[in-house]
């Protein structure tokens, strides 16, 4: 009989995060004087422990116990072979996922929440400041800060606070208090608030008020947690690629293809960063992080250093970026909303060892309804990104006669995004990309700002 579920037993979970640092060379981020940021310059936002995973270059970090104890909550996720979907397409390609769907609160965002709270907990602090776009970081973080009992406040961006009310509730329940963003909280938020006082929120603002909440407590016992982009982040999101080989492995399979969506790259990372070691070391892999054509910081954007926050309070990142006050157009994919992405991402972009892709709203509905009703789960609109993308590999694949092995990850469910589902089957959902024009606005904000250097790791 064959198998659809591939999966691994919890005496078989990877007990070490792997950690890209070691095998690229990367450009550092800069401080206010421009000059490389040191771990100190850090300590008011994030508790050490954290910092120097941030900055290590050890290739392999192991997983503390009482994380390991916590993830297993849902880990080992399955990987699962798509074979309806397949028959669908009647593509010769064997599609296989990892469904980050079966955590608590509903995507890949624990895997970092839970041993960022563990993490903080052991350092000393009682309470993380967070910002959230559509709903599953805030709700991850409340969720791992009930299983290490810290306090936790989120700043969720207005447009999706307004299209996902039950995200808020979700928090609640895991006794977060969820704000929307911008808000009159904060010295950002009111900034924010005056320039327009009906904007849609972004990323960039409210990772400004989380970050200005957090060291601005006298007690010293908050801290702010970031839920992508830093490398810390990645690193815990390799758990899921790190099974995903050991899964493949099981088959006898090994893959062709690497897809993920990305908006500060962290899923995708998770997914691909395992695989990208074989790549730097010799293996045939096509990579490919995708992301929106509303917010298309891969495919149109400079490689620059920026902020990554509206308020300039983090340091310059060398990133692809479309300038820290970009506020992205409304899009459905709220988690997908983001100016910049992750520095270790942008790096291997930036070396032609992955390939970003783009896609448009509908198209990536159109592949999520697809999904749901072939293989059943009811997927994220950010994973909808994605899912176009394997759609089309998929029907290549056909066209070339090519029996392709394709590896995506499935980063979300949609169970709290169906407004949107229900936009886009009543016809309400529209394509937006964006112009030149307005890439080219967005860029002049860069002028004065340091040029990273172009490095080759291999
Ligand atoms: C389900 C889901 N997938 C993907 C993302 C994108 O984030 P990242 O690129 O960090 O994985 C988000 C962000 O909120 C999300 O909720």
């Amino acid at each position: 009989m064959e198998q659809r579920k591939i999966l691994l037993r919890e005496d078989e979970m990877p007990r070490q995060w792997y950690n890209i640092l070691a095998d690229i060379k990367m450009n550092p981020p800069l401080g206010p004087d421009g000059n490389p940021v040191t771990p100190d310059q850090l300590a008011p936002v994030f508790p050490m422990n954290l910092i120097e995973q941030e900055v290590s270059s050890q290739r392999w970090i192991d997983i503390p116990e009482p994380v390991m104890d916590v993830l297993k909550i849902w880990r080992p996720s399955p990987m699962v072979r798509a074979r309806n979907l397949e028959k669908a397409l009647g593509t010769p390609a064997r599609i296989y996922f990892k469904n980050e769907s079966l955590s608590p609160p509903g995507s890949h965002k624990p895997n970092t929440a839970v041993p960022q709270a563990y993490y903080n907990k052991v350092f000393g602090i009682k309470k993380l400041v967070t910002e959230t776009g559509a709903g599953q970081w805030g709700s991850a973080l409340a969720f791992a800060c009930a299983q290490f009992g810290l306090e936790c406040k989120i700043f969720m961006v207005r447009v999706s606070f307004d299209q996902k009310p039950y995200r808020k509730s979700m928090m609640a329940t895991w006794g977060g208090n969820c704000v929307a963003s911008p808000s009159q909280e904060t010295r950002a938020g009111r900034a924010a608030l005056e320039r327009d006082p009906n904007t849609p929120g972004s990323l960039g603002i409210a990772i400004s008020e989380a970050i200005e909440e957090a060291v601005s407590d006298a007690s010293g016992q908050t801290r702010y947690s970031l839920g992508s982009v830093l490398n810390h982040v990645m690193l815990h999101q390799t758990i899921i690629g790190l099974e995903a080989k050991k899964q493949m492995e099981k088959v006898g399979e090994y893959p062709d293809i690497i897809i993920g969506c990305a908006s500060g790259g962290s899923n995708f990372a998770g997914l691909a960063f395992p695989f990208v070691y074989d790549k730097i070391h010799g293996k045939q892999i096509e990579i490919y992080p995708v992301e929106p054509a509303g917010c298309p910081t891969l495919t149109k954007a400079p490689f620059v250093y920026d902020h990554g926050d509206t308020a300039k309070y983090t340091p310059l990142l060398p990133m692809y970026s479309l300038g820290h006050a970009f506020v992205p157009p409304p899009i459905h994919s709220g988690g997908l909303r983001y100016h910049g992405m992750a520095p270790t991402v942008s790096q291997l972009v930036n070396e032609g060892i992955l390939t970003p892709k783009a896609v448009k709203q509908k198209e990536a509905f159109e592949a999520g309804i697809l999904l749901a009703r072939t293989e059943g789960i009811i997927p994220a609109p950010e994973t909808n990104h994605a899912l176009a993308i394997v759609v089309a590999e998929a029907l290549k694949a056909k066209e070339e006669g090519k029996e392709k092995v394709i590896l995506f990850n499935w980063s979300g469910h949609g169970l709290l995004d169906l407004t949107a589902y229900e936009k886009y089957l009543s016809g309400g959902i529209m394509d937006i990309e964006l112009s030149d024009k307005e890439i080219e606005e967005a860029e002049k904000i860069f002028a004065n700002h340091p040029k990273p250097q172009i490095l080759k790791s291999r």
